[in-house]
């Protein structure tokens, strides 16, 4: 293979310019020419494509974001779209392709190759939400900016003895509020899936008062709201019923930016190798993953439609250290 090209898609993770320089450098090694695709999908259908040498990627291991931009495109998820992306692909005389994103991104590089264009997909989402790998890019930095709020919330938390709500990504998954929440020391954690039980909530709130406890912190997924209201609005309520003051903070973006740190740079740069060595010995199709610590290749439709289980031990682990 003389000629690959990469793109990051969809929700940007932090990690992913480690990924991108790694399949630069270590594609050019390998003796390819690489070329970057600007704006994931839709750059690559509007051919904003240009090769990329060693120096194109300096400095970006450091930053957070994608220095080749990400974008969700609609229009790619039609065939019309695919066939574009494919005109465009063969028009450069390219013959594989690492899509870099969460499960949409990679469901998108599916379909690149049920068509027959050699595809290898590279797990990147805050939300740690793809089969397949232990850890996505972008999880580990997003846990620590989640860390670092938990612990200024909590000098404040304290000195009011209030309760808070922090409510946390993760769209459907609760990976990043049930890691947080045991590494921050959350007095309870909220995870899509589990049944809110509001006496519960408020015996809880109550108890922890009264044994003693400064704060009372919830670490909630967003993806436990309900088509009604938010998780936020609903424990604020449940933290009032309960006779305490509630504060919330909906941390937002702010998950998904900065610097990455030691471990996703070397994620993203064990999964950049690892993906082209992958699409080099015709093993496409599949995603590269870490498993155990070990760079293992799966095949990616196996990985797609679903998300990992949370980790029961984890699960096990929240709730008495809470007290
Ligand atoms: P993420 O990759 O972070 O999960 P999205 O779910 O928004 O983000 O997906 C990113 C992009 O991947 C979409 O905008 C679309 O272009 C493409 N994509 C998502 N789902 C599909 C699909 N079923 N078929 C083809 N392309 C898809
Ligand atoms: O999938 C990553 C993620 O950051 C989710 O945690 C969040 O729900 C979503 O993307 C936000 O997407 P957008 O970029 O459209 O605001």
């Amino acid at each position: 293979m003389k000629r690959i090209a990469v793109l990051t898609s969809g929700g940007d993770a932090p990690g992913m310019n480690a990924c991108v320089r790694a399949v630069v450098r270590y594609g050019i090694a390998a003796g390819a020419d690489v070329y970057g695709i600007k704006r994931g999908y839709a750059g690559l259908m509007a051919n904003d494509i240009s090769e990329l040498d060693s120096r194109a990627v300096s400095g970006s291991i450091r930053q957070g974001g994608t220095i080749l931009m990400s974008a969700r495109s609609l229009e790619f998820k039609t065939p019309e779209g695919q066939q574009k992306a494919l005109g465009v692909l063969r028009g450069w005389g390219i013959e594989g392709l690492v899509v870099i994103g969460g499960d949409g991104s990679l469901t998108g590089a599916l379909a690149l190759h049920k068509l027959g264009f050699p595809v290898v997909g590279v797990p990147a989402s805050i939300d740690n939400d793809i089969r397949g790998t232990d850890m996505s890019i972008g999880v580990d930095t997003a846990l620590n900016t989640i860390l670092d709020a938990m612990d200024k919330i909590k000098d404040t938390a304290s000195a009011h003895q209030r309760a808070f709500i922090i409510e946390v990504m993760g769209r459907q998954h609760g990976y990043l509020a049930l890691m947080a929440g045991i590494a921050g020391g959350a007095e309870m954690v909220v995870v899509p899936g589990t049944c809110i039980d509001k006496a519960l909530v408020i015996q809880e709130v109550r108890s922890a008062f009264l044994r003693g406890k400064p704060h009372f912190i919830i670490l909630a997924a967003e993806g436990a709201s309900t088509p009604e209201r938010s998780i936020t609005q609903l424990l604020t309520e449940y933290i009032h019923e309960a006779g305490h003051e509630a504060r919330s903070t909906v941390l937002g973006h702010v998950q998904r930016g900065g610097s990455p740190t030691c471990f996703d740079r070397l994620l993203g740069t064990r999964f950049g190798a690892a993906a082209v060595d992958s699409l080099m010995s015709g093993k496409t199709g599949a995603m590269v993953g870490l498993q155990k610590n070990n760079m293992v290749t799966v095949d990616l439709e196996s990985v797609l439609g679903g998300h990992p289980d949370l980790s029961e031990e984890a699960l096990r682990l929240a709730e008495p250290l809470a007290h």
